[in-house]
């Protein structure tokens, strides 16, 4: 194979899955001139002709990542106020590429600014003078106990935001006695994320064209021990905002995707991939990425152990509603059939009162954990865990609810008043 994209390489390469991988895997491997795929060494290639070349075979601007990239790096715990700050905080410590990356949205990013708008548009309606004993946050997901009804969602490429990449975030998560979401597209192996974390853990698959690479993931990460598979339907073109195109940002060949024997991932899904992951695995699956009733109840009667409502946190295609949005009616046609997951803008404990109140089981949180591990790696995280569940707790405590079974409509003003 050759070390050069061509065209057509690098635009299947460019809207997969994990659309950090700019250069895919192979590639790196062969410009990092040993061959592995843990390449840590500058390229054999200077990076400014590296760049050329691809340039010179595909619409990528003119600006690629420093090789090798430089990671963030330290421990320590956080002092949070808001989720919302640690946006900013995170842009001085990552470089404009990597920071474009993870926070901006496609196009527009109608999608990405409707999913704080419409959580933030909700009413909350509090109830006293119930006689209501202190929160517990407790709950069960899929036969997983958790501390809170948050987990951290997957997410590509951690490398970017730390140089403990997969093993900080997922150790922070299991720290906080939570669920950790492990990507297809992660910086480090299922095996050593697996031994990372001390908390449940699920791990999200994109499909490869072959069946062999895909059967081997899910193969790997039943015998690491994790215990469900979050099949992701929405991811063709994540990642690509304006503001990656204006950096010139492709993925750092010091960073590979582990994992994959391949970058290219799966373009054209249909149910029959959920069928094969059924016949490949043991394991639960979730459905991640349903963005309507009737989706849903395909994936309820096809056999899925759980929904995850999701708009890729307005990485994918840009104008789909808010994840908030669209929520109640899948909940409704669900019906209880199987815990609905969802995630996409959360960021406050009230944003999970109002999602657990509209009928989810839980939500998954983003971009706030690749934040708080930027920041702070394994303890950062877990301090993002302890800021948004004291939030949660404190929200519940003047709702007036003990339980997360509790939380219901009879909390949001609008449906208590109608
Ligand atoms: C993602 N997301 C994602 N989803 C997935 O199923 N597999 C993946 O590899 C990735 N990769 C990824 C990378 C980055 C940098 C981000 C920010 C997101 C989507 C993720 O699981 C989730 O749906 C959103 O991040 C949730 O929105 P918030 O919380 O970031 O607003």
């Amino acid at each position: 194979m050759s070390n050069v994209l061509t065209r057509r390489e690098f635009l299947a390469t460019a809207t997969v899955g994990a659309a950090a991988t700019a250069i895919p895997l192979s590639v790196v491997a062969q410009n990092s001139g040993n061959g592995t795929a843990a390449a840590s060494a500058a390229p054999a290639a200077p990076a400014k002709t590296r760049a050329k070349k691809i340039i010179d075979k595909g619409p990528i601007g003119e600006v690629a990542e420093p090789a090798p990239y430089i990671q963030p790096s330290g421990e320590r715990p956080l002092v949070i106020g808001s989720l919302d700050d640690l946006e900013t905080q995170a842009a001085e410590v990552l470089s404009p590429g990597a920071f474009a990356f993870i926070a901006a949205g496609a196009d527009n990013q109608v999608t990405l600014k409707a999913n704080r708008k419409e959580l933030d548009r909700i009413r909350l309606l509090p109830q006293y003078l119930v006689n209501k004993p202190a929160p517990d946050l407790t709950t069960t997901l899929l036969g997983e106990k958790l501390s809170m009804p948050i987990i951290t969602a997957p997410m590509g490429a951690h490398g970017l935001a730390h140089e403990s990449a997969e093993i900080g975030s997922a150790q922070g998560t299991g720290e906080a006695g939570t669920l950790y979401t492990m990507s297809t597209a992660a910086n480090k192996t299922i095996e050593d994320v697996a031994a990372a974390t001390t908390g449940p853990k699920w791990f999200q698959i994109y499909l490869h064209d072959d069946r062999g690479p895909s059967r081997e993931l899910l193969k790997r990460a039943e015998d690491a021990g994790f215990t469900a598979i979050v099949f992701t339907i929405d991811a063709f073109a994540p990642g690509a905002s304006d503001e990656t195109v204006r950096r010139g940002f492709s993925f750092p060949p010091n960073l590979p995707l582990v994992n994959s024997e391949t970058p290219f991932f799966k373009r054209s899904l249909g149910w029959d991939d959920l069928e094969f992951i059924q016949s490949a695995t043991k394991l639960p699956i979730i459905l991640k990425g349903v963005v309507s009733p009737k989706m849903a109840t395909q994936a309820v009667e096809r056999g899925v152990a759980a929904i995850q409502v999701s708009n890729h946190g307005g990485r994918g295609l840009d104008g789909v509603p808010a994840a908030i949005t669209l929520l109640p009616p899948i909940v409704e046609a669900v019906n209880g059939r199987v815990p609905v997951i969802m995630d996409s803008g959360i960021r406050r404990g009230t944003d999970v009162l109002k999602a657990l109140a509209l009928g989810a089981d839980a939500i998954a949180l983003g971009r706030p954990i690749l934040y708080g591990l930027s920041l702070g790696g394994a303890p950062g995280v877990k301090s993002v865990y302890d800021r948004i569940a004291g939030e949660l707790e404190r929200a519940m405590l003047i709702a007036g609810v003990a339980s997360v079974d509790e939380i219901n409509s009879d909390f949001l003003y609008e449906a208590a008043t109608s």
